[in-house]
C-alpha cells in the first residue's frame, strides 16, 4: 500500500497533458471518450481550473480528477465531477480518495452548494454522497437512481433543485460514458 504522504495532489500543468490523456485511456479502457472529454473540458470555460487535479507519485501521474461548473433549474451553480481516474496498477491504494478529499476540502470553502456525479454507487457514498433524487436534483437524462449522486457542501440549501444542465464538453454522447463501468 502506498504511503498517502508520498502522493502529491496539485493542479494539472500543460506539460502533464499527454500523461493525463494516457491515464484516461488506461483507466477507462476500452472507451476513448473520456480522454476526449478531458481535452474538451480543458478548452472550456466550464472547467474549474483549481479542480483540474493530478495525483503524482514520484515522477508518475497516477490519478486525475476534473470538476466543471454548470447551472441547475433553480438558478444556482453546481459542480459536476467527471472524470475521476486512477492508473489501473495503482487502483485501490487510496489515490482516488486523496484526490476526492482534496477537491471536497477546496469546495467546502467555495460558494458552490452541491457536487453531482454519475458514478459507481458502491464507491462515492464513503465520501458523503447521497442519491441526488432524494434532494430533488435530477439529471438531464434517465439514469438508474443509485448512480446519480450528490454531495451537499456548506453553501447548500434545499432551494437548490431541479434539472442539472451539463456543460457543452459533455456533448458528443459523453453523458453516459461511465455507464459501462458500474
Ligand atoms: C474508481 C476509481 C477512481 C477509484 O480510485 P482508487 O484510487 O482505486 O480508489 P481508493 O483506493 O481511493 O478506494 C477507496 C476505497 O474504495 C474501494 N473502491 C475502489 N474502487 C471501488 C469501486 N469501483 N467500487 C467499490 N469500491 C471501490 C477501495 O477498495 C477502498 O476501500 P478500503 O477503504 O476499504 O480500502 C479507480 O478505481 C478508477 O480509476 N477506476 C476506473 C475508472 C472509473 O471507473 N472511474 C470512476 C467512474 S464513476
Amino acid at each position: 500500500m502506498i504511503d498517502p504522504l508520498t502522493i502529491r495532489i496539485r493542479p494539472e500543468q500543460s506539460a502533464d497533458q499527454p500523461a493525463t490523456e494516457a491515464l484516461a485511456l488506461a483507466a477507462f479502457d476500452p472507451d476513448p471518450r473520456v480522454a476526449e472529454l478531458v481535452r474538451r473540458l480543458r478548452a472550456s470555460d466550464s472547467l474549474i481550473p483549481e479542480l483540474n487535479l493530478v495525483a503524482q507519485l514520484e515522477d508518475t501521474l497516477v490519478g486525475h480528477l476534473m470538476f466543471s461548473r454548470t447551472s441547475i433549474t433553480s438558478g444556482h451553480q453546481v459542480a459536476p465531477l467527471s472524470p475521476l481516474g486512477v492508473l489501473p496498477t495503482y487502483q485501490r491504494q487510496h489515490i482516488g480518495s486523496a484526490l476526492m478529499k482534496h477537491a471536497l476540502n477546496w469546495l467546502a470553502a467555495s460558494p458552490y452548494p452541491v457536487v453531482v456525479l454519475e458514478g459507481v454507487p458502491s464507491y462515492y457514498p464513503r465520501f458523503g454522497f447521497v442519491p441526488a433524487h432524494d434532494l430533488g436534483i435530477d439529471p438531464p437524462f434517465n439514469l438508474p437512481p443509485a448512480v446519480w449522486q450528490a454531495y451537499c457542501l456548506p453553501a447548500y440549501s434545499s432551494q437548490v433543485k431541479g434539472t442539472v444542465h451539463y456543460p457543452e464538453p459533455f456533448d458528443l454522447n459523453l453523458l453516459h460514458l461511465t455507464g459501462d463501468f458500474f
